[in-house]
């Protein structure tokens, strides 16, 4: 049986990592897409479409939509890149769009929920928010690909960081390779 995701995208660089996810979620997956307004720019910017996907599409904006309650069940959420603005509301319940809703929702039922922050330097006040949302329950996976599978393009670094989303989501993926020893 499809298990149901949902996926949010904001304004932060790196909606390839979103894009690649997708590739992945919707073949197999039910999956429900929101994408803020600065991320659909930024995707512009970023050459990235994230349209023509089998998802459900949502815009931020639309606060009635089922993975707004509790009620809608899901089997985990991701937010991918997020902004830290966007962090900031999670982190602090602070439940202004669809995005942070969603993942308020996800938190408080215990539901897996998974932040893909993006700044470089982190603030003290971003490390801070971080924490939190850990706290809340929140799974903290920044963009940070390892180099010892030997990566030699750009989405074999981006594959690096979306294969360990996926194994936390419990999703089946080839898209990396696992290490298995200096000798393998
Ligand atoms: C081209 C561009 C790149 C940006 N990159 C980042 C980023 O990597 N990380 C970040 O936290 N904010 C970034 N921002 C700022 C956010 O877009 C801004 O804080 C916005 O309010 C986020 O809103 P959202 O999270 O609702 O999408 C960027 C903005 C622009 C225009």
């Amino acid at each position: 049986m499809k298990r149901t995701f949902v996926v949010g995208v904001t304004g932060a660089s790196g909606v390839i990592y979103a894009k690649r996810l997708l590739d992945v979620l919707c073949e197999e997956e039910n999956v429900h897409l929101i994408t803020t307004r600065i991320a659909r720019d930024i995707a512009r910017h970023e050459g990235v479409a994230l349209d023509g996907y089998n998802a459900v599409y949502h815009d931020e904006d639309g606060m009635g939509a089922g993975i707004a309650s509790g009620s809608f069940r899901h089997d985990g959420m991701v937010v991918v890149p997020c902004s830290m603005k966007t962090l900031a509301a999670i982190s602090n319940s602070f439940a202004d769009n669809l995005i942070t809703r969603a993942a308020d929702v996800s938190l408080k039922e215990g539901r897996k929920c998974i932040l893909v922050p993006r700044e470089m330097p982190l603030s003290r006040v971003h490390l801070k928010n971080m924490l939190a949302a850990s706290e809340s329950g929140a799974t903290i996976m920044v963009a940070s690909p390892g180099f010892y599978h030997h990566p030699k393009t750009l989405d074999d670094l981006v594959d690096m960081v979306v294969a360990r989303i996926l194994d936390h989501l419990s999703v089946e993926h080839s898209l990396s390779s696992r290490w298995s020893g200096y000798d393998a």
